[in-house]
């Protein structure tokens, strides 16, 4: 099966530290992590906006537009090879699926990162496994996990999509949290509580977070 025998890894000429030095800050990931409707987009789009203003290079890579495009599902995809081209590549929500789009969603953020952007990922990933999987692609405090706890009764009464109403009603199957799980991590580097406290207040938090990691300078 294994066909990669013949591809070889190119060591880049322009190298990591380079690209940091440049920028003034290093690159990371930022992962959020969280039930539907939690915050997670709002956080991570919010402390973009933040991050450009402070003139720091970052990318949102967020679950609802990764799904139209990279990791499109079969009824979005449209090859050259019919219905087989997209029952093969197409994403769903099944266990397999969410695997594979987390591990796909992981090594784009690793390339961001390695870039010297700091890469902020919003998608539900409930599975601990596959979280950790992508963590071990990374250097030592690269991927910095944060968990968006949000609990499932103020994420249904936000409901923002009316996916949880049709969850509810049987009309939507295999959604995580009514019918299908989530996994909190057990030891993110933050945790935050995005039903009790405005994001700007949050992004703060992650803010001075970064600044203790030595990942931007809060005093330049
Ligand atoms: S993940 O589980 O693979 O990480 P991801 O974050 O990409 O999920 O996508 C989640 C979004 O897809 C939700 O916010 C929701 O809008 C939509 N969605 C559609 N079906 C489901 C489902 N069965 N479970 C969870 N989210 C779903």
């Amino acid at each position: 099966m294994a066909n990669d025998t013949n591809v070889t890894w190119h060591e880049h000429q322009v190298s990591r530290t380079l690209r940091e030095t440049q920028k003034g800050h290093r690159g990371c990931v930022i992962w959020f992590t969280g039930l539907s409707g939690s915050g997670k987009s709002t956080l991570a789009n919010t402390l973009d906006h933040k991050l450009h203003q402070m003139g720091i290079h970052s990318a949102v890579l967020d679950g609802d537009n990764v799904r139209h495009a990279l990791n499109a599902g079969a009824g979005m995809l449209r090859g050259t090879h019919g219905d087989d081209f997209a029952e093969r590549f197409g994403l769903g929500f099944t266990a397999m699926d969410r695997e594979e789009n987390i591990r796909r969603i992981g090594a784009v953020a690793h390339l961001f990162s390695q870039a010297g952007i700091i890469a902020l990922t919003a998608f539900i990933s409930p599975y601990s496994r596959d979280r950790d999987r992508v963590r071990r692609t990374m250097d030592a405090g690269e991927f910095i996990e944060i968990f968006v706890d949000t609990s499932l009764e103020v994420c249904e009464r936000r409901d923002p999509k009316g996916l949880y109403k049709k969850a509810r009603a049987g009309e939507l199957k295999n959604f995580t949290g009514i019918d299908d799980p989530y996994e909190a991590p057990t030891a993110p580097e933050l945790t935050l509580n995005a039903g009790d406290e405005t994001p700007e207040i949050l992004v703060e938090k992650i803010i001075a977070y970064l600044g203790t990691q030595g990942i931007i300078n809060l005093n330049p």
